[in-house]
């Protein structure tokens, strides 16, 4: 395939940005997005120069490490994360523009890489528990409804990406919070802490400057693990029975 390119480049996070211009003539089908740009990569230092910086690990979509804006669009035309998407969803001479991740809590750090560290301290504020686990417990010996487990299950696949920060019109951070609140809460390991968690995590939210939600539903749409917007009901609903004090 011969693909055209377009890449935000910024070389710190004082530099003001701009976009780039590159040709691949030859890049195979199979190959992934992030492997495309690794092909791009090794020529540029051929050449001489800096290889865009973008930020991956685990490339097989349960990291949350990687995440770019391809063509306006968080993460891509398909609903998996930038690791898992493939040069076949791109048609030969299509042309590609690879953006960071827009919004204020994630500044850039340089080209594709953005400091996420704004997730790290809504976690810390509430997104754990305090019960003392010991060593392994037995199988069952903490009953949980299976339809809890379902819902806490599916919550916990949020691998904290981004992807709906970025989709949101108003960086708003609440599709992720409401999958961390979602995911504890259904759980009885997630009680003690419930009302505290909801406060200090929307709290730590706001001061890191993500918006509210304003049922747009962009979030949802961009989420590579399919998280629904039914989780930040349950945000809404545990926020509300802690302002009162438990009490509905
Ligand atoms: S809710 Fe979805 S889009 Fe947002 S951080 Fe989690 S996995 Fe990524
Ligand atoms: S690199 Fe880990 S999810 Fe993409």
């Amino acid at each position: 395939m011969r693909i055209a390119l377009k890449i935000w480049r910024q070389d710190g996070p004082a530099d003001d940005g701009r976009m780039v211009d590159y040709q691949l003539p030859d890049v195979s089908e199979d190959s992934s997005f992030l492997e495309m740009l690794d092909l791009l990569n090794e020529q540029l230092i051929e050449k001489g120069e800096e290889p865009v910086a973008f930020d991956s690990d685990c490339r097989e979509g349960i990291c949350g490490m990687c995440g770019v804006v391809i063509n306006g669009e968080a993460h891509g035309p398909e609903r998996t994360t930038t690791c898992q998407l493939h040069m076949r969803s791109f048609a030969d001479g299509d042309e590609i523009v690879i953006e960071p991740w827009r919004a204020d809590p994630f500044p850039v750090i340089k080209d594709l890489c953005v400091d996420r560290s704004s997730f790290d301290r809504i976690i810390q504020a509430g997104g754990f528990i305090s019960a003392n686990t010991g060593s392994a417990p037995d199988a069952h010996a903490t009953p949980v409804p299976k339809e809890d487990a379902d819902r806490a299950f599916m919550a916990a696949e949020c691998i904290g990406c981004g992807a709906c920060v970025a989709a949101c019109p108003n960086a708003s951070a609440m599709l992720f919070m409401g999958s961390k609140v979602t995911h504890l809460g259904e759980l009885p390991q997630g009680q003690p802490e419930r009302e505290a968690r909801v406060l200090q995590m929307t709290a730590q939210h706001d001061l890191e400057g993500f918006g509210g939600c304003t049922n747009l539903g962009e979030c949802s749409r961009a989420c590579p693990k399919g998280i629904p917007l039914n989780v930040i009901s349950q945000l809404n609903g545990d926020y509300r029975r802690a302002g009162y004090g438990g009490r509905d």
